[in-house]
């Protein structure tokens, strides 16, 4: 069962006209109100559910499975890469440049993201599983279900991104590529967790979409395609799920300070914080505070929902 705990904490100089603290307790959830009640905080707890997040490995993926074992879920750490996994490298420069690179620091973490979940007091696994290939899906989801009892909480996060070139130096590998992961990953991945919800009645999916999903992404067709076709696919789901306790909501980042998009030249970051209202990127931990807030009861009215966490770089700045 899942408690919210709001606490209120007052702004300075912010006008009240109650003198004491006041408790609201609504079903489930706590309120905490205070005086002058201007900022909320609030910390969604998530004890006994079972998280998987995909493409945790680093960047956003990481952020979220570690908020999500920091709100007590049990968390399943899954990515394409692994610190214990062998990769063939040829092989892996094929399939992208930004994986290939990647594999060659020691910016793959995802048995250490599992290690630092476990030491936050709840269970965590990790698994090397690549949302290309169903047939993996469904044996990770499978042995997930025999250690855990099933998945609560799915976080389709995995992606590629570096498919960039103008359409006619695009090919249909590139396009293809982009489409089975981004998309037809999240596919996969919802379709390995439904019935196990469906059989609870509850779960959440939560699609890590882009704010490219709405405004397009110049030079890379594919990813834009497969970031807003994740919608549809969210908003078909939420109107099936609906019926189920099953809630499928997409999250759409905008320029969010990962070490992917660390890797732009400095003059292109600085381009691109001009560009967004707030002039900064976002940090991996705002996003992970929607995702979490997302995978609570909290959230449990919200569905079919597409969510902006872009500072305003969706909106027109000059
Ligand atoms: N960072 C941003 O500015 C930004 C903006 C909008 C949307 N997003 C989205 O957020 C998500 C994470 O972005 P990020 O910046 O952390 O990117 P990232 O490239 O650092 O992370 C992607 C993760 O997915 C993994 N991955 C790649 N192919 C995989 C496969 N076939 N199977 C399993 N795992 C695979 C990678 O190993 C990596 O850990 C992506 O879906 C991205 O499209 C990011």
């Amino acid at each position: 069962m899942a408690l919210i705990a709001v606490s209120a904490v007052p702004v300075v100089g912010a006008a009240s006209s109650r003198d004491s603290a006041e408790m609201i307790v609504m079903d489930e959830n706590i309120y905490m109100l205070d005086n002058g009640v201007s900022k909320l905080s609030i910390s969604p707890m998530l004890t006994g559910k079972v998280a998987l997040v995909t493409g945790a490995s680093r960047g956003l993926g990481r952020a979220m499975a570690l908020a999500l074992g920091q709100a007590g879920a049990d968390v399943v750490v899954t990515d394409l890469l692994s610190e214990d996994a062998p990769v063939d490298a040829e092989q892996l420069a094929r399939y992208s440049v930004l994986a290939a690179h990647f594999a060659s620091t020691d910016n793959v973490r995802t048995v250490a993201t599992a290690r630092e979940i476990q030491a936050m007091g709840v269970r965590s696994k990790w698994f090397q599983m690549d949302v290309g290939r169903p047939e993996d899906i469904r044996e990770v989801v499978s042995q997930v279900t025999e250690a855990f009892g099933g998945v609560d909480i799915l976080v389709n996060n995995a992606a590629v991104m570096d498919s960039l070139a103008l359409l006619e130096h695009q090919t249909p590998e590139d396009w293809e590529r982009d489409i089975r992961v981004n998309l037809s990953g999240a596919f996969h991945c919802a379709r390995a967790v439904w019935p196990g919800m469906k059989q609870k009645k509850w779960g959440r999916i939560i699609q890590i979409s882009s704010f490219t999903a709405e405004m397009g992404a110049f030079a890379q067709p594919g990813y834009g395609a497969s970031k807003a076709g994740l919608l549809g696919l969210s908003r078909s789901l939420a109107l099936e799920g609906a019926r189920h306790g099953i809630t499928v909501n997409a999250v759409l980042p905008g320029f969010i300070q990962t070490e992917a998009v660390s890797l732009h030249r400095p003059d292109m970051q600085a381009r691109i914080r001009k560009r967004i209202a707030m002039q900064r990127m976002g940090r991996p931990e705002e996003v992970a505070a929607l995702v979490t807030f997302l995978a609570s009861d909290a959230a449990g009215y919200i569905t079919g929902a597409a969510l902006p966490v872009a500072g305003g770089a969706d909106l027109f700045v000059f």
